[in-house]
């Protein structure tokens, strides 16, 4: 095959198209297991050696309840449709390459952290055989599949369409469900060439029942991005309206029933802030887009300004639960806190992203002691106690 990817359909309906997958945490695994299941034979290349042992072995090293992942994995495992390993030489081998290691932002600045990325497509721009097509999957900022896996693939030898294809299909799956939205969830296949995009679009028709969209490769990183900025900046403004609220003395919940009963209102529920591990990180990714670009007066204004909303929500609440006990006479310190609802959303099944946390230097000075449960799509759900004076503050 070359860059062109002729004869790539035929070799996607006989499911002779090798595929490899780079980096196998939340995103990869699955994504490697269903392509399994697809009848591909499928290779996971990871870059942590216990992790890539674990899942050679049929063994998932995803918490929580994920429904149906692990049993998918070890029949695929057994069925020798699906390896893991740490060497990286099998990339030669495969056809298909799909990034999906960790693109995360910098905690000083917010800039992109990619690290990982970048070592990961050296790598594939090194060893990857020629005519083989390059996705990432991973989220990225706006602009980094021409400015930088591009620059990467090409300074490690390959030339994006003449000896590699290249595309970016970001995911939109969330963890408590993450085969399930894999299957069901519609994609944006962004190519390098309407080609690329029309092959692409081919090979995750073999695993999403839903629509898949073909563009470039900026309009599907900025579609991933913008998604999730926009859930950002209206939590934000249903935060603010809550604060407001409280400073005059309505009632949120009142006035929000009000408001949307406006034609096209829609304000959200306000909240702790915003837990998860995409919508706190994807609108620093969006707003990076115009750090490279535009001087400093051109920056964005209300994107930046809504994370800082929604990451103070935690103290302010903690505020008002102080305020509230002093009420009734209470100190903070020694109260137990029930905190109801404490993952990040529904069907969370980890609690580590979640703004419940006791995040706020205010908490974890005080110390108040907290029960909480964490919602769990099995029917005894998991409880943990645990005491704010222990935790670090994030
Ligand atoms: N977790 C989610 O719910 C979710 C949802 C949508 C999109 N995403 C995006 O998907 C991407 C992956 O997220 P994740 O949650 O799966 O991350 P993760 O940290 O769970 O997994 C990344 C994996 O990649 C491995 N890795 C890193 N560099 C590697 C390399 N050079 N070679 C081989 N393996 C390498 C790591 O060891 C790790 O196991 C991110 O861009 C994220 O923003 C995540």
């Amino acid at each position: 095959m070359s860059a062109r990817l002729e004869g790539f359909e035929a070799r996607v309906a006989d499911r002779s198209l090798r595929v490899c997958v780079v980096g196998l945490g939340y995103v990869g695994l699955p994504v490697a297991v269903t392509f399994a299941s697809a009848g591909f034979r499928v290779v996971g290349l990871e870059r942590d050696e216990p992790r890539a042992h674990a899942i050679a072995r049929g063994e998932c090293p995803i918490g929580g309840d994920e429904p149906g992942l692990a049993p998918l994995l070890v029949e695929q495992v057994l069925q020798d449709r699906l390896t893991a390993t740490t060497d990286a030489r099998l990339l030669h081998e495969a056809d298909v390459v799909i990034v999906c290691v960790e693109t995360p932002v910098e905690a000083d600045h917010h800039r992109p952290a990619y690290r990982a990325l970048e070592a990961a497509t050296r790598t594939i721009g090194g060893l990857a055989r020629e005519g083989a097509l390059v996705i990432v999957e991973s989220t990225l900022s706006p602009g980094t599949m021409e400015r930088r896996v591009r620059h990467w693939l090409e300074e490690a030898g390959k030339k994006v369409g003449v000896t590699l294809a290249m595309g970016h299909c970001p995911e939109r799956v969330m963890p408590g469900r993450l085969l399930a939205n894999l299957r069901t969830m519609s994609r944006v296949c962004g190519g390098d060439t309407p080609r690329t995009a029309a092959a692409m679009r081919a090979l995750y028709a073999t695993i999403v029942q839903a629509e898949l969209d073909e563009a470039s490769c900026v309009v599907a990183e900025l579609t991933k991005t913008a998604e999730n900025t926009y859930r950002d900046v209206n939590i934000a403004f249903a935060n603010e309206l809550a604060r407001v609220c409280e400073a005059v003395g309505a009632d949120f919940l009142e006035v929000r029933s009000l408001v949307n009963k406006s034609p096209g209102r829609n304000v959200l529920v306000a909240g702790l802030g915003v837990g998860g591990h995409c919508i706190p990180k994807d609108p620093w990714l969006f707003a990076a887009a115009m750090h490279e670009r535009a001087s400093p007066e051109h920056a964005l204004s209300l994107v930046p300004a809504a994370r800082a909303a929604n990451e103070q929500m935690p103290l302010h609440v903690s505020e008002l639960v102080e305020e509230a006990l002093a009420a009734q006479k209470r100190a903070l310190a020694g109260a137990c806190v029930a905190v109801l609802g404490y993952a990040y959303s529904r069907r969370a099944t980890t609690s580590a992203t979640a703004r419940a946390r006791p995040s706020s230097p205010r908490s974890a000075r005080v110390g108040p002691r907290c029960a909480s449960t964490i919602p769990s799509s099995r029917a005894s759900p998991r409880r943990s106690t645990t005491s704010c004076a222990t935790q670090t503050p994030s």
